[in-house]
């Protein structure tokens, strides 16, 4: 029995353990939902306007691993955000890891950019990691554990063509990640980002072919990641990744070192 036990630990090291993962329809967030839910954590999948793809998604893992539901909630409101981090306090009592996937792009050049362009990827990428952040925190200090991990962007360290918001509001999550750790090191909470590089999901597949070929040539290792690279980055720091705080991972290929 106690051997049982055991293998289910070491297969399963995240049983008893609840885990949000924000804009988790599609793309990355998918991938790292099904990722901590493999690994054994009960999994709130978060979507915006995908309420299909979440449910469908939360009812795969109920069946193949652990506890899921589907949650919506558009993470720039703070309304919205209370109210899915209450529903998550009221059902399970805890939140353990949390994941800021939830993301956008609105490019234009700057001359061009609207202040409703560069306020909608800002509210989204950038605040509304600190709405959910905020009201999850109280939770993680109580139980004196977390591991919070926001995903940001190659981009916050090249800049990108176009991305002026974009770029501004993946930085902002360095800088969050940074102090944000300093504040909760001593609560055993956790604070990381992930910055992906470029990955294959319907965020690059929206960039006009001949612009993906110029990118995928520049890339060392000559082709895009996967959803799942990230994810396995993702759920390694939600496993392993104890004295690991204050950090940014790079899932690139190599295209910055
Ligand atoms: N793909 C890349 O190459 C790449 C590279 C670097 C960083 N990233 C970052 O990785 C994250 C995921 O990107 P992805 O490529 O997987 O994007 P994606 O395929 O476009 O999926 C975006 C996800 O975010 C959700 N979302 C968007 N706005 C939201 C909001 N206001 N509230 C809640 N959820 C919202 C979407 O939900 P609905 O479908 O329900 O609206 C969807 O689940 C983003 O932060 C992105 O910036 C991606």
């Amino acid at each position: 029995m106690a051997l049982l036990e055991g293998n289910l630990v070491q297969s399963k090291p995240l049983l008893g353990k609840v885990a949000l993962v924000t804009g988790a329809s599609r793309g990355i967030g998918l991938n790292v939902a099904r990722e901590l839910s493999r690994y054994g954590a009960i999994t709130v999948v978060n979507f915006n306007s995908s309420a299909d793809k979440a449910e469908e998604l939360a009812a795969e893992l109920s069946r193949d691993h652990v506890e899921a539901s589907a949650i919506q909630a558009d993470v720039s409101k703070s309304e919205d955000v209370y109210r899915l981090t209450q529903e998550i306090l009221d059902r399970y009592e805890r939140v353990d890891i949390v994941v800021n996937n939830a993301g956008i792009t609105r490019d234009s050049r700057f001359l061009s950019m609207s202040l409703e362009q560069w306020n909608e990827v800002l509210h989204t990428n950038l605040t509304g990691i600190f709405h959910i952040t905020q009201n999850l925190l109280p939770s993680m200090i109580e139980h004196n554990y977390g591991r919070i991990i926001n995903i940001s962007s190659i981009i916050a360290q090249t800049g990108g063509f176009g991305q002026v918001n974009y770029s501004a509001a993946k930085a902002g999550i360095l800088g969050l990640t940074k102090s944000l750790a300093l504040e909760t090191v001593k609560y055993n909470i956790t604070v990381n980002t992930v910055c992906p590089g470029f990955i294959l999901t319907d965020m690059v597949a929206a960039v006009p072919e001949k612009v993906q070929e110029k990118i995928k040539s520049k890339i060392p290792m000559g082709r895009f990641g996967t959803p799942q690279e990230v994810a396995n980055v993702v759920r390694f720091l939600a496993v392993d990744g104890d004295y690991i705080t204050g950090q940014c991972i790079n899932v690139n290929g190599g295209l910055y070192m």
